[in-house]
């Protein structure tokens, strides 16, 4: 009964936070177009700025999700910690224009102020700064000839920010319609590399593959077995996974000293999955916030999300509207007897609340007592307590640079018998991936 009365207490916050969600008007000075990158150490703001003191860390960051601020100070100063982190981790030699602009706005408390007003109060603080990049990269789409749409797609090699200040400035309220309206859903294709080795690591016994995506997006990675992926040692091809001559092709550099076992992808018979806001991707402003979504700066990104979405139009996956914590097992419990369903999951646990994924693991193991089935997840380790993932191997293997720290982990079932194991560290986006295991008993 309690449990039931904090929901309902969270139910009419999010009601009346749906109903009135404007809590203050958000703002940009005038003259912050006009500002200089030479002044970043200032402020672009010019006034009402205060020392940022950097004391972010990860278990900040984990606990930011859940801690309410004491005042609006403390909001803003986090957030600029989150930006700056970004930059350091997540930016850092993979998006240039976005570590730049991430450091400048981490100095500009008006912008900041800007940027943490526009996102809808139930948006995970955590997740602020990539929506307002996301959310301003979309109107930057809607504008390719602005200036700073040359710089996004690398015609043009000027500093960035005064022409993102100034399109922020020009579709400031489109910005913050998109910040409370949509939220990161990142289709990265890329990630496929991770789950075809995933699966080639099932027990199948024979049987087809029912695929079950938490999270989907577009359902772009239901189709991992259409792309191909390389897997490179010192830039020479090791292994290689799904059909030469696919239209999408994968690199995936490997590191440490261990190569994934020789294998191959099981037929997949069944394929779906359950997001919130699934995308279509033959709708074109649909596409463009996929689009949005990914950073500049990569060059094969943008085309290759393309092609991939064209491939998914012609025969979209058949996605639930729905929440992975209520929907995801009556889904998984239709899935044909002949196969055995995979459950994946990749970076997006990370957007279900703390009791959504309790709920997605308790259930999915009370599913996995009485058939055989498997959750493969690519996630942050701290979403994912089923696999253990022992800290010293976060700390030695991940630098400034390499991407949030993500683990692949499979959790399968044979005959109600459940073994987790961790397959392999990698970057977000499978740019490269440590293989873990020694020795592999792959069925
Ligand atoms: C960062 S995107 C990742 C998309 C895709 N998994 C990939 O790796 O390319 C996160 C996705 O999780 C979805 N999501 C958020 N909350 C969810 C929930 N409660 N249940 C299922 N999906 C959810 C979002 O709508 C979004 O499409």
């Amino acid at each position: 009964m309690p449990r039931k009365s904090a929901e309902n207490q969270t139910a009419l916050r999010a009601l009346r936070n749906h109903l009135n969600p404007i809590v203050k008007q958000p703002s940009l000075p005038t003259d912050r177009a006009l500002k200089s990158s030479s002044s970043t150490q200032k402020g672009f703001g010019g006034h009402g700025h205060f020392p940022i003191v950097l004391r972010f860390d990860r278990q900040h960051l984990t606990q930011s999700d859940t801690l309410e601020f004491v005042s609006e100070r403390d909001a803003i100063e986090e957030l600029s910690d989150i930006f700056v982190f970004l930059a350091d981790h997540d930016f850092a030699g993979y998006s240039p224009t976005y570590e730049q602009l991430a450091r400048a706005i981490a100095v500009d408390t008006q912008l900041l102020e800007f940027v943490l007003t526009s996102a809808s109060p139930n948006t995970r603080r955590g997740r602020i700064p990539v929506l307002f990049f996301a959310a301003t990269h979309d109107r930057i789409l809607a504008n390719p000839e602005s200036e700073i749409a040359r710089v996004y797609r690398g015609e043009s090699d000027s500093d960035p920010l005064r022409p993102f200040l100034e399109l922020v400035e020009l579709e400031r309220e489109s910005i913050v319609h998109n910040m409370r309206t949509r939220s990161v859903q990142t289709n990265e294709v890329g990630r496929s590399a991770g789950i075809a080795l995933g699966l080639s690591a099932l027990t199948l016994n024979d049987r087809d593959i029912a695929l079950v995506e938490i999270g989907p997006s577009a359902g772009l990675n239901l189709f991992v077995d259409h792309w191909h992926a390389d897997y490179l040692l010192n830039e020479t091809v090791v292994r290689e996974l799904g059909p030469v001559d696919s239209p999408i092709q994968l690199a995936c550099e490997l590191r440490g000293d261990l190569i994934p076992p020789e294998g191959r992808i099981g037929r997949i018979s069944q394929r779906t999955g359950v997001d919130p806001a699934p995308i279509d991707a033959s709708n074109v402003t649909e596409s463009r916030w996929l689009q949005a979504c990914v950073w500049p700066g990569i060059p094969e990104r943008p085309e290759r999300l393309a092609a991939a979405l064209a491939i998914v139009a012609r025969t979209p996956p058949p996605l639930v509207q729905g929440d992975a914590a209520v929907d995801l097992i009556p889904l998984v419990e239709a899935m044909s007897d002949e196969c055995v369903p995979v459950i994946v999951s990749t970076w997006a646990l990370a957007y279900v609340s703390a009791a959504g994924r309790e709920t997605i693991q308790t259930s999915i193991d009370a599913l996995g007592a009485k058939r055989d089935l498997a959750l493969l997840t690519l996630e942050e380790p701290r979403f994912t307590p089923w696999i253990e993932t022992p800290d010293e191997l976060v700390t030695t293997y991940f630098e400034a640079g390499d991407g949030t720290p993500t683990v692949l982990g499979l959790r399968q079932w044979v005959n109600g018998k459940c073994s987790s194991r961790v397959l392999a560290l990698c970057h977000p986006h499978v740019r490269w991936l440590r293989w873990l295991e020694e020795e592999a008993d792959y069925g």
